[in-house]
């Protein structure tokens, strides 16, 4: 991009959307120019360090208001903030949902990952094509570009709407001429279809308004806070370990150490971040958590604050989630009003704020490295580890970051007591565990069982396989997970079972393929992910993750570079490296689901 153009300066909707955000500039903008005491503006330093993390909020502004951010706007959100015009560029197009060129007022970002594929999406782009030509961000009117999973899969094939001026709506089962004519309604809450007396984490789920705190504190919200206040900082991290919780982010990383290594971590300045990020394909669970008990994750971050005697929390809310965003929103404003955030939280003589923070499209950000980064207004890069979050989290500060389901499985330790937590499950995998489950099963959706459950037992619960076919492979853990077939049905879902399995239960992605399906497309999306989503900062990752896609690409079109065993055998040396050699999960996960496919010879992966 030629960075001249970013002196163009802003169109007067772009300048009044950042203006609304960081108020009036000091000076005046006239021109593309400050016409302050010099005019001039000193980047970096000092103030751009303070201000930098308004980045990716001016971005989202901008591009909420005009429908992509113009070079001028570009220009002008660097100069109010002071970043370098070529940092804030490098920035704005790590995000697939920021544009930086002119669009279309309205797109229609339409999935086609695995689980949509199952359900008519390649249809679905078909229709579109014809109706609206090929995709692409531009057009006058309306135009639609496929997208990575959008986490609606319990209700597939599933869009995402992006209209300037009234920003982002969800529209899932999607259909070719409710989207082209812009006809939908309200999406619900996910359906839950187990009996709710039963459920410890969903129990509120679609019962209870989830945008009254009365209503919440009638069913037993706010409880926990009292609890946790009463414990103290030491008896409630040390009930945290008795519970045996650990982290439903895919780490499984015990809260209590995590908690306590905050709490016992110098200095005044601490964090709490929710990690709603949920880009792992197949998964869907923080989604309806956020959405459907969004003062459940606003009262667990407050515990946290309360444990970890950190100040300040993000909630940092993927951003193709806007009614998670907004309901985290008036839960948390609802939170204030009633002194339960604040400088002082419910008269316990702490304090703690949360504010809401908005990604962009980028899988990584879930990576909490990756995410500090991405708060702190940085291109959403993972860091190396040590030092670990604990001691040097977002801002350089000590961080606590924990999954969505983790707060708020927190809240189901304090309202049952560690000891009956600790007594589901298993002696290393304790409490119960939400599962996503999709594709082909007759009732996808989100499941609480007991860790411990079968494979079998929750594929069960979800009524089998659809329309009486037998299974062809499961694939749990997500894209970043491994392929089980019809044999191990049997596994336990715990920690240890799936590892046992040579797989992982990672986000709780659970996505079930009949015994028709050709896994040969449902591969080479899985590597086109790793493709496209890799941050393309280490080596292994950002060139092992295109040549495993094309190699992928090469065999099914029956065009090995040399001899498919010798196709095979790359692929092979790929995974190894990319696993071995990768800074993050990433880069680490990028084969496993190809690996465990071929291991299993599952039609279509071994050709
Ligand atoms: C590529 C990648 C993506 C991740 N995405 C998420 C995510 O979307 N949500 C999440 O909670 N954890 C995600 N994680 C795990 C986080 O780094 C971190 O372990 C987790 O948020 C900690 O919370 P927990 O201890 O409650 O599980 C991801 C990790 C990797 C490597
Ligand atoms: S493994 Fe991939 S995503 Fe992770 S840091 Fe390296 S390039 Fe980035
Ligand atoms: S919403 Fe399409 S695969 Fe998840």
């Amino acid at each position: 991009m030629d960075l001249r153009a970013l002196l163009e300066g802003p169109s007067e909707v772009e300048q009044a959307a950042v203006d609304d955000l960081l108020g009036p500039p000091e000076s005046g903008w006239e021109g593309g120019h400050f016409t302050g005491l010099d005019g001039h503006v000193a980047y970096g330093g000092h103030a751009a360090r303070e201000r930098r993390n308004l980045l990716l909020p001016a971005l989202h502004a901008v591009q909420d208001a005009a429908g992509s951010v113009s070079k001028g706007a570009l220009g002008y959100i660097s100069k109010r903030l002071t970043v370098p015009p070529a940092e804030a560029y490098g920035v704005a197009t790590f995000y697939a949902l920021i544009n930086t060129v002119s669009r279309a007022p309205t797109l229609l970002h339409v999935c086609d990952d695995i689980v949509c594929a199952v359900y008519g999406a390649d249809e679905l782009k078909r229709s579109l094509e014809r109706e609206l030509g090929p995709p692409g961000a531009t057009g006058p009117g309306i135009s639609w570009a496929p997208s990575p999973c959008l986490g609606q899969c319990e209700r597939a094939p599933a869009a995402l709407i992006h209209t300037a001026g009234s920003g982002y709506r969800n529209v899932a089962p999607a259909e070719a001429a409710s989207l082209t004519s812009l006809a939908f309604d309200e999406l619900p809450t996910g359906l839950i279809h187990q009996d709710r007396d039963e459920l410890r984490l969903l129990h509120r789920i679609g019962a209870v308004d989830p945008e009254s705190l009365d209503a919440y504190r009638s069913t037993g919200g706010y409880s926990g806070l009292e609890k946790a206040i009463a414990m103290g900082r030491d008896g409630l991290i040390g009930d945290l370990d008795v519970s045996g919780l650990r982290g439903r982010g895919g780490a499984a990383f015990p809260i209590g150490i995590k908690w306590r290594g905050v709490a016992d971590a110098g200095g005044d300045v601490k964090y709490v971040i929710a990690n709603g990020d949920e880009s792992e394909p197949g998964t869907f669970k923080d989604r309806i958590l956020m959405e459907g008990d969004p003062f459940a994750v606003i009262e667990a971050m407050t515990i946290a604050g309360f444990a970890t005697g950190a100040t300040r929390g993000f909630a940092y809310v993927r951003g193709e989630y806007p009614v998670a965003e907004r309901r985290l929103m008036n839960a948390i404003d609802q939170a204030r009003d009633a002194g339960l955030l604040g400088p002082d939280v419910a008269g316990a003589g702490f304090a703690f704020e949360i504010e809401v923070r908005r990604g962009a499209g980028a899988y990584i950000c879930g990576e909490e490295t990756a995410l500090f980064a991405s708060i702190e207004g940085q291109r959403g890069e993972p860091r190396q580890k040590p030092p670990f979050p604990t001691e040097k989290g977002v801002f350089g500060k000590p961080t606590s970051v924990n999954n969505i389901e983790t707060l708020v499985a927190v809240l189901a330790v304090l309202q049952m007591g560690s000891a009956e937590f600790a007594a589901i499950g298993t002696e290393r995998s304790t409490g119960p565990k939400l599962f996503c489950i999709s594709g082909d099963v007759a009732r996808p959706g989100l499941y609480e069982v007991p860790f411990g459950t079968t494979l079998r037992q929750l594929m069960t619960l979800a009524g089998g396989v659809r329309d009486g076919a037998s299974v062809g492979a499961v694939l749990v853990g997500g894209a970043a997970g491994s392929f089980v077939d019809g044999n191990s049905l049997d596994i336990e879902l715990t920690f240890e079972g799936a590892a046992a399995a040579q797989t992982g239960l990672g986000s709780g992605a659970v996505i079930v393929f009949d015994d028709s399906t050709d896994f040969g497309p449902v591969l080479r999306r899985i590597a086109q992910f790793f493709r496209d989503e890799s941050c393309g900062q280490c080596v292994p990752c950002r060139i092992g993750t295109v040549r495993q896609e094309e190699a992928l690409a090469r065999l099914a079109a029956n065009s090995p570079l040399g001899d498919v065993a010798e196709e095979r055998q790359r692929l092979d040396d790929l995974a190894r490296v990319m696993t071995d050699a990768s800074i993050c999960g990433l880069g680490q996960t990028a084969a496993s689901a190809v690996q465990s496919a071929f291991r299993l010879g599952l039609p279509g992966a071994a050709l």
